[in-house]
C-alpha cells in the first residue's frame, strides 16, 4: 500500500479510544510525522500545575495565558517511543498521571490556549505527511485535510484499556476512577463553547469497540484505496 501524494490525516474522537495508538501505527506505516494534540493539552495543564496556577481544580486563566509564550512543547524519540517535551524536559509519563488528567478538560476550554496551541500544530503540519489526533483536528486545525477519522467505542471499553494502561506503568488506580474520569471529560469535551468535540461532515466513523488493531488497519487500507488515495 502507497500513498499517492503526501497528506494530512486527521483522526478525532473520544478520550482513550485507541486514537494514538492507530495513529502511531498509521505514521509508522507511511513513514509520516506523528502529533498526539492531546499531549500539548496535557502539557500546559502540567505547567499549570507546577507553577501553581491552579486552586481547586480551578485554573488561574489570566496567569496562564500570560504565560503562554514561555511553554515550549515539541515531540522527540526516546529509542523507538515518541515522547513529549515540556521546555526541554520529557514528561511524557508525568502528564499521563491522574493529576494531570483532572485538570485537562479545564485547561482545554480556555480560547487563548487553544489558539496557542492550533498555531504550533498547523506549523507542525504545514509540509503535510503528518497523522495527527485530537478532538478539533478535522474541525478546526486541518479543516481541508485528505482522511478525517471519527473514532469510537464504549465508555466501558475506553475506560478497561485506560486502567490496564496505567496499571501496565505502575499508576495506582481503581477502574472506576477512571470511568468517571472518562465519561466527565466526554461531557466537557462535546460541551465546551470552544471547539468542543464533533464529527466533521466529511469525518468517517470508525468504531472500534470490537476490533483489534489490524481489522482497523485492514479497513483503513480499504478506505485510502476507495478515495483514490493510495495504490496497492
Ligand atoms: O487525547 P487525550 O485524552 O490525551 O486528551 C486530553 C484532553 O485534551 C482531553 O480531555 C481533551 C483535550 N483535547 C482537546 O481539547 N483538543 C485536542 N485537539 C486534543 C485534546
Amino acid at each position: 500500500m502507497k500513498l499517492k501524494n503526501k497528506i494530512v490525516i486527521a483522526v478525532d474522537g473520544f478520550s482513550s479510544c485507541g486514537k494514538s495508538t492507530f495513529a502511531k501505527l498509521l505514521a509508522k506505516k507511511f513513514g509520516y510525522i506523528f502529533i498526539d494534540t492531546g499531549a500539548m493539552y496535557r502539557a500546559v495543564s502540567l505547567f499549570a500545575w507546577r507553577n501553581g496556577l491552579t486552586t481547586g481544580g480551578k485554573i488561574e486563566e489570566q496567569e496562564l495565558i500570560s504565560k503562554l509564550q514561555h511553554i515550549k512543547i515539541d515531540f522527540r524519540y526516546s529509542g523507538d517511543k515518541v515522547c513529549t517535551f515540556l521546555n526541554n524536559e520529557n514528561v511524557e509519563n508525568e502528564i499521563r498521571g491522574v493529576e494531570v488528567s483532572n485538570l485537562v478538560s479545564e485547561v482545554s476550554k480556555i480560547k487563548e490556549v487553544r489558539k496557542y496551541l492550533v498555531s504550533l500544530q498547523q506549523a507542525m503540519g504545514k509540509n503535510k505527511g503528518i497523522v495527527m489526533d485530537g478532538r478539533d483536528i478535522g474541525t478546526v486545525v486541518f479543516p481541508d485535510a485528505e482522511v478525517k477519522l471519527y473514532m469510537t467505542a464504549t465508555s466501558n471499553v475506553r475506560a478497561k484499556r485506560r486502567y490496564d494502561e496505567l496499571i501496565e506503568k505502575g499508576f495506582d488506580v481503581s477502574f472506576e476512577e477512571i470511568k468517571k474520569n472518562i465519561e466527565e471529560r466526554d461531557n466537557n469535551d462535546m460541551s465546551r463553547k470552544e471547539s468542543p468535540l464533533m464529527k466533521a461532515d466529511d469525518a468517517i466513523e470508525l468504531d472500534n469497540s470490537n476490533m483489534t488493531v489490524d481489522e482497523q488497519v485492514l479497513w483503513f487500507n480499504r478506505l485510502l484505496l476507495e478515495k483514490g488515495l493510495a495504490i496497492k
